[in-house]
This record gives C-alpha cells, sequence and structure tokens, in this order.
C-alpha cells in the first residue's frame, strides 16, 4: 500500500495551457524522464522526483521506449512507481511515450513503419503497466517509410485504444504540416510536436512556431536548459575555470547577470524565456533531484520578460539556423 498521499494545493501551482487547438490541457512545466531514470539511478531518487513533481501540479510525465538505460528500464521504473504511488490517480496523469530511435534487433526495431510503432507501443504498455497511454509519439522523422504509413499507424493505435492523442517530435514545419494534413484526412488530430528549444536552440522560431499555429497543433519544447548548461552549478564551472574566457561562458554570464537582476536563477530565467510564447504549450525539463524541480518550478512566478530584456537576449542568443 502507497504511503504517498499528494497535496491538496497541487492544482493551485502552476498554470496549465492547451496544446494547440485540442482539448488537451498541459502544466506549464513537465517532466521528462530520458536520464536519472535508467538502471543507474536509485529508484528512491525517481520516486521522491516523481512525487515532487505531481505534488507541485506536474501531471504529465514524458518517456520514450528506449528511456534508460537500458534502454525500456525508464518505463519499468516509472510503471512501477505508478503502481506504487500514482495508481488511484491515473486520471490526472498525462503519461506519453515514442517510438521511433534504435530499440531493438532486425528492420522492425527502429524508424517509421506501422510494424514497428505497433510493435513499439505495445511493449511500451506493458512495462509501463497501462492499458493505454495518453500521447504517443513518432520520435523522429524516417525518410525511407512514406508519411502515410507512418501517420497511418498513429491512426490506428488511437482507434485501437492505446493512445488517446498523437504527436511527432523532431519533424521540421514542413513535414510536421503535412503529417497534420494526413492525420486530418484520416480524421484524427495531430495534437502537439515536441522539438528542442532553449536560448541556445532557436531554430522553431524560423517556420515551426508558425506551422503550429495554422494547424492547431500545440509544441512542447524540450532540453529548454540546453540539457544542463542554462544552470547555475555550469556558471559555477565555468566560474572556476582558469583558462581563459570563451564565447560560451561569456554569454552564460551576461545571462546570469540578467536572471540576478530580475531575482531570477539561471534555469529559472531561461523557462521563464522558453514560456514567452503563447504558442509553446509547455516547457519539458529533466532534473537529477527533487530540488532542481521545485527550483525550477518558480519560473512561472516571474513577472513576465520586458521588451528592454528580451532585446538584450536577443543580442546574447541570437535566432540561428536549426543545429
Ligand atoms: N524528443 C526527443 O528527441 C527528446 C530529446 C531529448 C530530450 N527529450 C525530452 O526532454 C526531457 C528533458 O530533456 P533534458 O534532460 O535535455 O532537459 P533540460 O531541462 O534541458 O536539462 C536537464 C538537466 O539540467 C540540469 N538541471 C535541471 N534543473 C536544474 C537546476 N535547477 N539546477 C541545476 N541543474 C539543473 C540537470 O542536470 P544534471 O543531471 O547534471 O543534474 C538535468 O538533468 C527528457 O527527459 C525527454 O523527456 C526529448
Amino acid at each position: 500500500m502507497s504511503l504517498f498521499s499528494p497535496d491538496a494545493q497541487r492544482y493551485q501551482r502552476i498554470p496549465y495551457r492547451r496544446s494547440g487547438r485540442s482539448g488537451l490541457q498541459l502544466p506549464s512545466i513537465s517532466l521528462g524522464l530520458w536520464r536519472h531514470f535508467g538502471n543507474d539511478s536509485p529508484l528512491a531518487t525517481m520516486r521522491e522526483i516523481v512525487r515532487t513533481a505531481f505534488d507541485l501540479g506536474i501531471t504529465h510525465f514524458d518517456l520514450a521506449n528506449n528511456y534508460g538505460p537500458p534502454p525500456g528500464s525508464a518505463e519499468t521504473h516509472f510503471g512501477q512507481i505508478l503502481q506504487d504511488d500514482l495508481r488511484a490517480y491515473r486520471d490526472e496523469l498525462v503519461i506519453s511515450t515514442k517510438a521511433g530511435f534504435p530499440m531493438w534487433p532486425g528492420p522492425y526495431g527502429d524508424f517509421g513503419s506501422k510494424k514497428h510503432l505497433v510493435a513499439s507501443l505495445n511493449q511500451s504498455l506493458r512495462r509501463l503497466g497501462v492499458d493505454y497511454v495518453d500521447i504517443f509519439y513518432h520520435h523522429r522523422p524516417d525518410p525511407a517509410t512514406a508519411l502515410e504509413e507512418t501517420m497511418g499507424a498513429l491512426d490506428a493505435v488511437v482507434r485501437q485504444g492505446k493512445a488517446l492523442y498523437v504527436g511527432i517530435s523532431n519533424y521540421d514545419a514542413a513535414t510536421a504540416i503535412k503529417a497534420a494534413q494526413i492525420l486530418r484526412q484520416l480524421g484524427q488530430r495531430m495534437v502537439i510536436h515536441q522539438p528542442a528549444y532553449s536560448l541556445l536552440n532557436r531554430w522553431i522560431e524560423r517556420d515551426l512556431l508558425a506551422a503550429a499555429d495554422q494547424e492547431g497543433f500545440g509544441v512542447i519544447a524540450y532540453s529548454p536548459l540546453a540539457r544542463g548548461v542554462l544552470t547555475n552549478p555550469e556558471l559555477d564551472r565555468i566560474g572556476a575555470r582558469s583558462d581563459g574566457e570563451d564565447p560560451p561562458a561569456a554569454r552564460l554570464r551576461e545571462l546570469a547577470d540578467l536572471a540576478h537582476r530580475r531575482g531570477q536563477t539561471v534555469s529559472q530565467l531561461a523557462l521563464t524565456w522558453v514560456l514567452r510564447d503563447p504558442r509553446v504549450t509547455s516547457a519539458l525539463i529533466g532534473v537529477s533531484a527533487a530540488e532542481q524541480l521545485r527550483e525550477n518550478i518558480q519560473a512561472v512566478d516571474a513577472p513576465a520578460l520586458s521588451q528592454d530584456e528580451l532585446d538584450r537576449l536577443d543580442r546574447i542568443f541570437p535566432v540561428r539556423d536549426h543545429p
């Protein structure tokens, strides 16, 4: 029996944003389980992170078939925590998983065929111990499979009741528009796109955000802290360095200066910035400790960025092409 009793105030903590023009709302900060949920991390730490997230109103947990190590273990661990602590709250959770990166040997263990997507989702459901996931993603474009087949597979898993909503990840804007249109013809909505987006990677501002607006899908920004670069510990690391100042270090120092003036930490400012655009539904972060989550969540309490602050950030981190 679980001893977990979630915070009764959890829905007063953070805002929820609608994913495009769908009916689905997501917390403005979501938790990803790519790292720190494999066999190399203690289950007690994972449990504390997941419980803290739920207590803070983070209803959305993002996984993929291959998260680990080894691949699959993050789903198994999350499934265990779900069973122990959150079983009674399944309907308060949005659980996502994905398929499309290498998962098992042979031609059916990877990419975007219907064979791969359906088999992989069946495996994910078993590891998670659930009847359905809330969002199922195609994880990356497959240049060798017709988009009609991949989108047809997403449509099929919704009709089979194995996923409520579907999305795509790492697709360029033109292909994302085609994917959304194919799904629409099948009577399905593409609810969300999951691209990388941070001050250090602003590619979605070129055309993907406009595509999201046009087609009505939401955008959940992954690695908004650039995998841990846009944080105070990184600033401390460069501060301790004795070699000369390089451009990335100088930019991080400028960011830290602005964060300090605003009374924020570097990660909080990085998240406030990602969430400044209403077309971004959620910032999808990772954490190695519950304390990081408590720090990051305060990003949603900060005052909006002024035009001066936005201009300054544009100067430090200009929009660049997709790396
Ligand atoms: N669709 C895709 O292809 C794709 C690709 C990548 C990620 N994702 C998703 O996005 C999620 C997040 O990705 P990410 O881990 O790269 O995100 P991130 O939020 O950019 O970076 C997370 C890392 O930042 C550090 N961090 C976070 N908060 C901190 C704080 N307050 N103080 C100090 N350090 C802090 C931690 O590093 P330490 O571990 O060093 O403490 C943490 O592991 C993944 O879990 C996954 O769900 C999707």
